[in-house]
């Protein structure tokens, strides 16, 4: 019987999720499955995780280190629970130890076209989850939340104490999922849950065999501009929404971070549930916290196009048209609490994180492929 924790990842095959995987393999700790409908991802990913996790065991590697560098992967729509039951019917009760609960839908802007779409999809799916999980004796649950949660935020940086009030119908589905997960933490301490805020991850894993591959025309701006340098978007000119806020050069600051930083905040997370954790105290009313992923230094749009223009050598051309309904003037953490209570840290800077953008991008012009 392997002594590894199993733990399910949610959108294991999507930007983060793929990267998350890499970094609990490496940990030798955790045996991993993935979840994912390939919405928004493409199932190549999880071989190359798993070919770059077996590249890096050592010579003689032991059973449950080779193990460790296998992934189960299930095609599942979390929409539907009977297809999270059979996933974790196959593990049998108490076979699962967590969950590292990743995929939804994350488009601002289209989350205010089909709300229906963003509620059944990040909040009721993630009920699902949470019912199923307690059926079958898994408590432990890390939950990707968003900076979204906070709307436009009263302080810069933001701690996490900042009131909970989003702007759009992706937002709310965060801060809907937060709170459910809080109030069931409330009714039962067997279960652990904490809550990462995700800044803006950017990057990719300095191997240039991951990264991310959105499906169709990226919404983000950083693979936006990836995609413009390798001429996968035959748009000459970047569209820059707005630049009449009320930042150093009016438009948008945003809190980037390394995806790879931020992939090692959720094993930082996990470990935090194990009940030798000392994250909780034993006396809280719940065994529930939420926590800043983010680097803590504000960077705006134009900042961006220069740090891309010297990572790709691309003449970026743009033009500034009308603000992108949902955007908010700054998102930038305050990161302390996850640092201090976490040991986490974003230490690389934004030109590391342009770079392993520009050498995935460069190396996978098609991304992972047509599936
Ligand atoms: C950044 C800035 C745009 C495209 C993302 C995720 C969201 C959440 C937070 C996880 C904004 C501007 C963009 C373009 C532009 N992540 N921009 N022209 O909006 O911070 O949200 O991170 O929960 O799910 O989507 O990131 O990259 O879309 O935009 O001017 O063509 O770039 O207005 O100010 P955002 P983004």
């Amino acid at each position: 019987m392997s002594s590894l924790k199993y733990v399910l990842v949610t959108g294991g095959a999507g930007y983060i999720g793929s990267h998350v995987i890499y970094v609990l393999q490496k940990t030798r700790r955790y045996k991993v499955i993935s979840l994912d409908n390939n919405h928004n991802s493409k199932s190549a990913a999880l071989d190359r995780v798993s070919q770059l996790s077996k590249s890096e065991l050592g010579p003689n590697p032991t059973d449950q280190e080779r193990e460790s560098t296998e992934i189960d992967s299930h095609k599942c729509d979390l929409t539907k629970p009977e297809e999270i039951r059979a996933v974790f019917d196959k593990y049998g009760k108490g076979g699962i130890w967590g969950v590292i609960h990743i995929a939804a839908y994350k488009a601002v802007g289209e989350s205010t076209e089909i709300p229906l779409t963003y509620y059944a999809n990040n909040v009721s799916a993630t009920v699902s989850l949470l019912q199923i999980m307690n059926e079958y004796g898994c408590h432990n649950i890390v939950y990707s939340s968003s900076a979204t949660v906070y709307g436009t935020p009263p302080v810069i940086p933001i701690p996490e104490t900042t009131r909970l009030q989003a702007d759009s119908p992706y937002g709310k589905t965060k801060v809907m999922a937060e709170t459910i997960i809080d109030d069931l933490c409330h009714s039962d301490k067997n279960w652990r849950a904490i809550s990462l805020r995700y800044f803006n991850p950017a990057g990719a894993h300095p191997s240039g065999l991951i990264g991310e591959d959105p499906r169709g025309r990226p919404g983000n701006l950083l693979p936006l501009l990836a995609h413009m340098a390798v001429g996968r978007v035959k748009d000459a000119t970047l569209k820059v929404f707005g630049n009449d806020y009320p930042t150093p050069d009016g438009t948008c600051v945003r809190d980037y971070l390394h995806i790879m930083d931020l992939a090692s905040g959720h094993v930082l997370a996990l470990d935090a549930l194990d009940s030798e954790s000392k994250v909780f105290d034993a006396d809280a009313a719940a065994y529930c916290k939420a926590y800043n992923l983010g680097k803590g230094k504000g960077v705006s749009v134009l900042q961006i196009v220069e740090a891309m223009r010297k990572a790709t050598g691309f003449d970026y051309k743009y033009e500034i048209v009308g603000r992108r309904r949902g955007d908010v003037p700054d998102l930038t953490a305050d990161p302390t609490l996850a640092e201090k209570e976490l040991g986490f840290k974003a230490a690389a800077d934004l030109e590391t994180m342009c770079r392993d953008l520009w050498n995935w991008q460069s190396k996978n012009v098609e991304g992972y492929g047509p599936q």
